[in-house]
């Protein structure tokens, strides 16, 4: 068993195997925490991962892969998993919640065709259990507007959020998610026009919102930045600084929270060899005044 992780090292799964999980999220449900996260390996898109400590994971399942099943679903989507040459899209930041009233895990990612990133769409799949295998449904752009980096977010009554990069990333949007969390429902926010950040991460801490997000330099670590509201419907702050200019070499992938402290996980990239790339997960500190703040830390101990 190991018991601490070293921020930027290689993170072995209880296998021996390298984890690759990369632009991920942690889905906490009954006594595991699953991580999703790309893969981009063989066939794979998306890897999940599971532990019980956020230390030792164990491999579940590649739960989306070019052999994905996929379903016709009610919003018009584009259902290809690969394109006419038989070679792979791309898919990006995959984030999984589960929805209540259907019982269903429903994951919500990035889908570009795997040449460029002209498709600039949001896609969705879907399963009964967390780490099985995933059904496509596809991907499309919400009310036509492009949409790359991205997230999700439950709110404390189950409302969810899509939070996603519109306009060539110029823009940032929040979409409210239809009950069922197979749609949008309302574009609720366009936050920060031509200010291009990415990489959006959100939690809440009592009646507070922040959202930290990235700067737009492709794998290029830049200074991460937070703002904050009181709904996530509502009116958020400017943008501020937090961590140092390069965020330590990092580009949020999202916020979690364990035990009442709350951590920043990110993707520290390696842009020439993709899946060499590391992850750094720091403990978030609020100031008195709710700023928060992260310093650097070697070790990840939750
Ligand atoms: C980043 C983005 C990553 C990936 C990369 C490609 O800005 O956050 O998810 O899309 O660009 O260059």
């Amino acid at each position: 068993m190991q018991k601490e992780l070293q921020n930027g090292a290689i993170w072995l799964d209880t296998n021996g195997n390298v984890i690759h999980a990369h632009g991920g999220y942690i889905l906490e449900w009954k006594d595991f925490y699953y991580w999703y996260g790309e893969n981009r390996l063989g066939d794979n898109y998306i890897s999940c991962y599971r532990s019980h400590d956020l230390i030792n994971w164990e491999f579940r399942n590649n739960v989306l892969t070019t052999r994905s099943a996929t379903k016709i679903h009610r919003v018009r989507t584009d259902l290809k998993l690969s394109n006419e040459d038989g070679s792979k899209v791309n898919i990006e930041r995959p984030k999984v919640l589960y929805n209540e009233k259907t019982g269903k895990f429903v994951m919500w990612m990035h889908m570009e065709n795997g040449k460029d990133y002209s498709a600039a769409a949001c896609a969705i799949a879907i399963c009964d259990t967390p780490d099985g295998n995933f059904t496509y449904l596809g991907s499309f752009r919400p009310y036509g507007y492009m949409s790359r980096d991205c997230t999700l977010f439950k709110d404390v009554d189950n409302t969810a959020y899509f939070v996603s990069a519109a306009r060539d990333n110029a823009d940032l949007h929040i979409y409210r998610l239809s009950e069922d969390y197979l749609n949008v429902d309302a574009l609720v926010n366009r936050l920060w026009q031509g200010e291009y950040r990415e990489a959006p991460a959100i939690m809440r801490k009592g009646g507070t919102y922040y959202m930290f997000s990235s700067y737009c330099t492709g794998w290029d670590p830049n200074q991460c930045k937070f703002a904050v509201s009181d709904s996530m419907e509502g009116r958020w702050s400017i943008l501020h600084k937090i961590g140092d200019s390069t965020t330590y070499q990092t580009q949020p992938a999202f916020i979690f929270k364990k035990s009442g402290q709350y951590y920043y996980f990110a993707d520290r990239w390696n842009g020439k060899d993709y899946h060499d790339s590391r992850y750094v997960v720091l403990p978030i500190h609020f100031k008195s005044s709710g700023r928060p703040y992260m310093d650097y830390e070697e070790y990840f101990r939750p």
